[in-house]
């Protein structure tokens, strides 16, 4: 396995359509191979999702860590319906904007349609924390960053400053 590059903020793949990942690529060894890379970097930089645009592969997938103590996830092809109408903001970071932290509005419950890493129909429902996970992943394949979500760019943060003022003064997170 190997880390792979992590695409920032400004770098155009960050802002296309990624195409959907076609049903031979799942036995594609270079496939499965990308999905163990993108853990594996995911874990390298601490965080707790990385889409594949992130990593210069403009394709539909993204691997994320959904519970705590549970293994990286891949979900592929993913589709999203959002149930009842609560939103919720927390904070958010992408590994694309390293340092930077701010509050974004997302539906709180949601159902995923999509794959898993081997072309297998998934289904799930999460609410709260892991359904902020899987809305961020999912905006990174449709070529949106978090900053395009937030209604106001007064709560953003340094890295330093959130942990300084923030991070114990919110109960999310
Ligand atoms: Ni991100």
């Amino acid at each position: 396995m190997s880390i792979l590059k992590v695409a920032r903020m400004g770098h155009p793949v960050l802002r296309e359509k990624a195409r959907p990942v076609e049903k031979a690529e799942f036995k594609d060894p270079v496939f499965q191979r990308l999905v163990d890379d993108m853990i594996e970097t995911m874990h390298e930089y601490a965080g707790v999702g990385l889409a594949g645009p992130q990593v210069h592969e403009s394709r539909r997938l993204f691997v994320a860590l959904l519970d705590d103590g549970e293994d990286a996830v891949a979900i592929v092809n993913p589709v999203i319906t959002v149930v009842g109408d609560e939103v919720v903001e927390g904070w958010e970071g992408c590994l694309s904007i390293p340092e930077i932290r701010g509050r974004v509005p997302r539906a709180f419950r949601i159902k995923v349609q999509a794959q898993d890493r081997d072309g297998k129909r998934l289904e799930l429902e999460a609410e709260d924390y892991p359904a902020r996970v899987i809305q961020h992943e999912t905006d990174h394949l449709d070529g949106v960053l978090f900053f395009d979500r937030m209604r106001g760019f007064e709560s953003l943060t340094y890295l330093e400053e959130y942990g300084r003022y923030h991070a114990r003064h919110d109960d999310d997170e």
